[in-house]
């Protein structure tokens, strides 16, 4: 252990080192000049330090509070040698947060009994120190594997959906591509654009609800079965909502939002431009675009072109007219994602 000793007397100085060199494990560092010493200090980590109260330019007092103010000096210990008369010194060294004094002259065995009792008390600081460092990485740790293992079962609950549901794994995918490329358009945040992206994939989980005879059906759905259909998005939000995960409170929103229309003739509820959270308006094109671009059991997939035209007209009426065209900005990005991911 380090001890930083600062006297502007060579002999008193030595005198403390050869004292101190009876104890195991210290190494002495001297210094006569104050300065220099708090020099030494803002480079290096002394495990206790022994100052002088009366030297000349800087005295005791001064060199404790820049001491104290270096950044993890708070609580290094330190013992300030005065004479026995200065009292008044000694409640202002407390005040400065000194750990002890020693009256001058210093007899040897109250020096090394008081420097082992501080340096055994900084061998309990540094240990508690290393074991809440030690503690903050193992909490990150803890915490990037709950992460993880968060998102493996987000994305299993998507799964269950897709066993169910004609739509394929790839739809999936796509969905999840073409979601991104608008919300980076807008301009979204590369956090946001992770949890939107993710999340994209449960925004039909609802289905699970919907029963096989309309689910599977090979044709159009009749009125009533249409109707059954649209529950749906409720069905979803109900499996999805009150999480306290922020991957989940999205899916949440874009179980509810990704059919309402931005003319307000969606549904569940009917609502109305910027009153559809902004991730159910990204959704609503990429999942459409999909939709028409893929083949289903009651209809032969679109061409891209054919289905950027069923977009266009639904411009303003079905669809955010910002969000269609952060997706016709990147329509080569678009037909790249058709090609590599193909139903199959
Ligand atoms: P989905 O197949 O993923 O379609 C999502 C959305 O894409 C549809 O929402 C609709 O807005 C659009 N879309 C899909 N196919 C077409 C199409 O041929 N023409 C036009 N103009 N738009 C289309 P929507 O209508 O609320 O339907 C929600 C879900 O209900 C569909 O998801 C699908 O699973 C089911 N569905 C809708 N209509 C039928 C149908 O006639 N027969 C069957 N079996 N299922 C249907
Ligand atoms: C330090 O001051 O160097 C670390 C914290 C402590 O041991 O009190
Ligand atoms: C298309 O209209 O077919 C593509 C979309 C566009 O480039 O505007
Ligand atoms: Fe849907
Ligand atoms: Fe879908």
């Amino acid at each position: 252990m380090d001890v930083l000793i600062i006297d502007d007397d060579q002999v008193n100085l030595k005198l403390f080192a050869r004292m101190l060199a009876a104890l195991p494990n210290v190494t002495s560092i001297t210094a006569s000049n104050p300065i220099k010493a708090l020099k030494w200090a803002t480079v290096n980590e002394p495990d206790l330090v022994l100052v002088d109260y009366m030297m000349p330019g800087m005295d005791g007092l001064q060199f404790l509070e820049r001491f104290r103010a270096l950044p993890g000096k708070s609580s290094t210990p330190v013992i300030m040698a005065t004479a026995d008369a200065q009292t008044d010194v000694r409640y202002r060294a407390l005040q400065l947060s000194a750990n002890d004094f020693l009256t001058k002259p210093v007899h040897k065995t109250e020096l090394r009994a008081r420097v082992s009792n501080l340096l055994a008390l900084r061998q309990t600081q540094v240990e508690l120190a290393r074991r809440a460092d030690w503690l903050a990485e193992e909490v990150e740790k803890a915490t990037a594997k709950i992460l993880a293992r968060e998102r493996e079962a987000i994305h299993r609950l998507a799964r269950v959906a897709e066993y169910r549901d004609p739509e394929t794994g790839a739809h999936l995918i796509r969905l999840e591509r073409y979601t991104r490329l608008i919300g980076a358009m807008l301009g979204l945040p590369q956090e946001e654009l992770d949890l939107l992206g993710q999340a994209s994939p449960m925004h039909d989980i609802g289905k699970v609800g919907i029963p096989d005879r309309i689910l599977l059906k090979p044709g159009r759905l009749d009125d009533e079965e249409m109707a059954i259909m649209r529950t749906h998005s409720q069905i979803g939000a109900d499996i999805l909502e009150g999480s306290t995960s922020p991957l989940l409170q999205v899916a949440a929103i874009l179980a509810i939002t990704h059919h309402e229309k931005f003319d307000g003739s969606g549904y569940p509820h009917g609502l109305k431009g910027d009153a559809i959270h902004l991730y159910g308006r990204i959704v609503a094109v990429a999942d459409v675009f999909d939709a028409l671009t893929s083949e289903r059991p009651y209809k032969a997939a679109w061409s891209p072109e054919r289905a950027a035209a069923l977009l266009r007209d639904s411009c303003g009426s079905h669809f955010d007219p910002q969000c269609v065209a952060a997706f016709f900005a990147q329509w080569d990005e678009v037909l790249a994602v058709f090609r590599e991911h193909r139903d199959t």
